[in-house]
């Protein structure tokens, strides 16, 4: 704790110097940052899920104070106005005093809409980043999310900070934790909804936790890429685990899929073949490489598993080219991780926002960027039977190109993911996630 205390310091720090430039740049006196308000469900009198702003959380690991405030100059420690209200229904935030209480100025709110007494006057000044456009009106903010902020911000954000890196890093090993216990929930027969349990108590998360919904398929329901329906009763015959589930740490996500066979067959030699794939396109991550380029390699290598598995009939180039691989693995093979699952600024080429789209042929990429040091990517290419694609290749004249057969016997097996998180340095990749003991 002591060691992130340090990092914690640092990571101030390098946001305070990225604020610092942007305002400069934009004449602004600083930003003020919404942590977020309650959504109330419809004719309801109870709300969805708290889910903070990423941006506040990127400053400090409070994820679950609605109506809390930061003011940051980029120049001071950061002030952070916390509400605490006097609330006799709902658990009220403690006074903070973790290893970041320190490193901030703290005032206590106990009345949400009482905000403007603790708000610079000068607010046409300043910018408001937050969900809440209608708070930041009555509030007199004029420069509310500019796009140059937050495309600088999101930017810059795919750069982590050592102590961004050290909280993946245990994001990690607690859902690793999580994986190793419903694997061995799945080899000892317990149901989707059980093995979900069994995650959830080993990461001593709730679902509400969680970075995101957590995906636990067995058999054909593996091949629905958001599954997150959970069949409470074991299947009569148990052939195959797909478990795609992260855990959060100080507001970090990790993000982690494994495949499983129950028997040794075919499928489980599939999962060996995209196991050694995915291991590949990890090597060949580096500072400089497109991970467009990386999505492309990805479907060469998927199309030659395909063939040696005696699934699809071609060459390589036809079946990438004619589209064949892409309805075996329709999604991108990763994006970007961190304070959000999907991290912002996959798309951005540069801090003014240039976007840059994924290419035509593959609209589910979630990151053009290219890499470079102390990025944090996932990788995870699939194989799977999903018939309404595969119904498409039937309509077309690749019919004859698909080995029917094979696909039929595959499909009760549903499909295969394999994802780890990695950590681009300059002279190496850290895969978190294998670095855990997490194999297959
Ligand atoms: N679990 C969401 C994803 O893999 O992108
Ligand atoms: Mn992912
Ligand atoms: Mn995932």
């Amino acid at each position: 704790m002591e060691q992130l205390a340090r990092l914690y310091h640092d990571h101030l720090r390098v946001l305070n110097q990225r604020v610092s430039e942007i305002i400069s740049r934009e004449n602004l006196s600083g930003l003020i940052i919404h942590s977020g308000q309650p959504h109330r469900q419809f004719l309801d009198d109870m709300d969805y899920p708290f889910k903070v702003n990423p941006h506040f959380k990127a400053w400090l690991p409070v994820t679950d104070n609605p109506n809390s405030w930061l003011v940051i100059n980029g120049r001071d420690k950061p002030q952070l106005i916390f509400y605490r209200p006097v609330d006799f229904w709902h658990k009220v935030a403690d006074e903070p005093s973790d290893f970041w209480a320190e490193h901030v100025d703290i005032k206590f709110l106990t009345k949400a809409d009482k905000v403007a007494e603790y708000l610079p006057d000068n607010i046409d000044e300043w910018a408001y980043i937050g969900e809440h456009l209608d708070v930041a009106d009555v509030l007199g903010f004029s420069r509310r999310n500019p796009d140059s902020v937050l495309s600088y911000l999101n930017y810059h954000r795919a750069t982590k900070t050592e102590y961004e890196l050290a909280c993946m890093r245990k994001a990690n090993e607690i859902a690793v934790t999580g994986h190793q216990a419903a694997k061995a929930a799945f080899y000892n027969g317990a149901s989707e909804f059980e093995i979900l349990q069994v995650y959830l108590s080993a990461i001593s998360q709730g679902e509400n936790q969680v970075p995101y919904s957590s995906i636990v398929a067995l058999n054909e329901n593996s091949a629905i890429l958001h599954y997150t329906a959970l069949e409470h009763a074991s299947p009569a015959q148990r052939r195959s685990f797909l478990i795609d589930a992260g855990a959060n740490y100080n507001g970090y996500a990790s993000d982690i899929t494994r495949s499983y066979a129950f028997e040794k067959n075919i499928f489980d030699d599939l999962i060996t073949a995209m196991d050694n794939m995915q291991l590949q396109i990890i090597s060949m991550m580096k500072p400089g490489v497109s991970y467009a380029e990386l999505h492309i390699q990805t479907h060469y290598k998927l199309a030659q598993i395909l063939l040696d598995f005696d699934i699809v009939r071609g060459d390589v180039q036809g079946l990438v080219e004619q589209g064949i691989t892409r309805a075996f693995f329709p999604h991108g093979l990763g994006h970007m991780l961190g304070i959000q699952v999907h991290d912002m600024g996959g798309f951005l080429s540069d801090e003014n926002g240039t976007h840059v789209a994924a290419p035509e042929a593959h609209p589910f990429l979630r990151c053009t960027r290219e890499l470079d040091i102390n990025q944090v990517l996932t990788i995870e290419p699939g194989v799977y039977i999903i018939d309404s694609l595969l119904a498409e290749l039937k309509q077309e004249r690749c019919q004859s190109q698909v080995n029917w057969n094979m696909v039929d016997s595959l499909r009760p097996f549903g499909g295969i993911r394999i994802e780890d998180n990695v950590i681009v340095h300059g002279d190496r990749i850290e895969n978190m996630t294998r670095n855990l003991g997490l194999s297959r």
